[in-house]
């Protein structure tokens, strides 16, 4: 980068905060000059030794990967503790806010979004990189809807000058994690990899996540095991993403599919021939593939050996309970300096291109104090614990049918005379969490807005 691109970085401001994780939050620049957005994911390094050598290797990784389905990494800066990763945004969100909850989206574009997955995923394999934490909230969408993975934070070479070596660590996301890892001391990293799209793959199909865990004591992975297709979510699938879905999620690591395989399933190469919802047809389809069973399954019956269970606890799973500080508001020409800036995007998107597309947010028809007795009254009325954090915000937390912790804040925002309701996710399972916001929604009734507005980012 040259001297000539300082004062083209200069004067970029802190937009929104666009997500937030276990490792901090990620925010979006705009640059006042040229209307160019850039995401910033802003990690405090200052909790564990370890977070701070994870940043450096994310960084590492990173910033050698370019392809059209991974998110670009622009560039990194260290101010103290905190490290600021400058990348590439995504004006369409998160994979997984297109998936609707126990539906999931249209195959065609499962179809789409699955196979640009399998492009990144078969790209970073090629580099000997395996990504370790592949979901739907790690795979955002540009304005195109094209797929960008993202989150490279826990990702790890496992083959360097030709020599594969096999992962011993535990992580992930349990959802998502292949039953090796549980059961096994060492894995391979591609079918673990592989196994994390099939569960990708198996939500945006059917708006759910097939189980919280592959073990044998989940009573869903133990009904995958048998075969049991006409239990949800698999009753909701065609029979030929079925077909795929059970190579892919194939207990056996050594006998799931590869992805030169993936790259000639019949699914995979033709796509659904309808188009439209995945509902369509789904009737006389459904009465077909039960005639032909043996086409939809096609994994061994034989069940993997299962470590004893207080290997789970090991695991990192998502956000930590405790709560990550930030510095204050860090003046944005500070964080970008000429030599750690790699590229800038294209200044063409015009702002209204880049608005931000979130499901879960809705305008109400009242002012704020009344829509904040509005939420609280259906809060209690759901057994929900409300909890006022400032006078803007409020933290909503309770537990999903699986148990699980889910906390989320619903912050109030007053713009142009309306008052919008942002409900992020703080802490457990994405699908849950939509479920809920949809709940909350259809319980407030007319205090909700249904005329559609727009909202600039600015
Ligand atoms: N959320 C997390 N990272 C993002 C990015 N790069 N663009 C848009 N939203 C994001």
């Amino acid at each position: 980068m040259t001297s000539m691109a300082i004062p083209f970085v200069q004067d970029w401001d802190v937009v929104q905060t666009l997500g937030e994780g276990a490792y901090g939050e990620v925010r979006l620049l705009v640059n006042r000059q040229t209307e160019e957005a850039v995401a910033v994911k802003v990690i405090d390094t200052s909790q564990a030794k370890e977070c701070a050598d994870n940043v450096k290797k994310e960084v590492c990784i990173h910033k050698i990967l370019t392809h059209p389905s991974i998110v670009r990494f622009f560039g990194h800066r260290k101010e103290g503790q905190t490290v600021y990763l400058f990348l590439e945004y995504c004006t369409g969100g998160e994979l997984f806010d297109r998936i609707e909850p126990d539906v999931g989206m249209p195959e065609k574009d499962a179809h789409r979004f699955f196979k640009q997955l399998i492009a990144a995923v078969e790209y970073l394999h090629n580099l000997g990189i395996t990504h370790r934490d592949i979901k739907p909230e790690n795979i955002l969408l540009d304005d195109k809807d094209n797929v960008k993975l993202t989150d490279f934070g826990l990702a790890t070479m496992f083959r360097f000058k030709g020599r594969e070596r096999l992962l011993n660590r535990l992580c992930g996301t349990l959802p998502y994690v292949a039953p090796e890892l549980l059961s096994q001391q060492e894995y391979k990293a591609q079918p673990a990899d592989v196994w994390a799209c099939g569960i990708v793959l198996s939500a945006m199909l059917a708006g759910e996540l097939p189980w919280d865990q592959p073990t044998e004591s989940c009573q869903e992975y133990s009904d995958w095991l048998q075969k049991k297709t006409y239990l949800p979510p698999w009753k909701k699938i065609q029979p030929m993403p079925l077909s795929l879905l059970s190579k892919l999620l194939q207990p056996c690591p050594d006998a799931r599919i590869v992805i030169a395989d993936i790259q000639k399933d019949r699914w995979f190469t033709q796509g659904c021939q309808r188009s439209g919802s995945n509902k369509v047809l789904r009737t006389e389809l459904e009465l077909k593939s039960r005639t032909n069973s043996d086409d939809r399954m096609q994994f061994s019956s034989s069940q993997p050996d299962f470590a004893p269970g207080g290997w789970e606890a090991m695991l990192l799973i998502g956000p930590t309970e405790g709560q990550v500080s930030f510095s204050q508001p860090t003046k944005p020409e500070h964080m970008l300096l000429g030599s750690q800036l790699l590229a800038t995007p294209g200044a063409s998107q015009s702002l209204w291109q880049r608005l931000v597309r979130r499901m879960t947010r809705f305008f109400t028809n009242v002012n704020a104090d009344a829509s904040l007795s509005a939420l609280k009254d259906v809060c209690d009325g759901m057994a929900l614990v409300f909890k006022l954090t400032c006078t803007q915000q409020v933290t909503v937390s309770t537990l999903d049918k699986r148990n699980n912790k889910l906390i989320f804040k619903v912050l109030l925002l007053e713009m142009n005379q309306r008052v919008l309701l942002d409900f992020r996710l703080s802490k457990g399972d994405g699908l849950e969490f939509k479920r809920l916001f949809v709940k909350i929604k259809q319980k407030l009734g007319d205090v909700v807005c249904t005329q559609k507005i727009l909202l600039p980012i600015t």
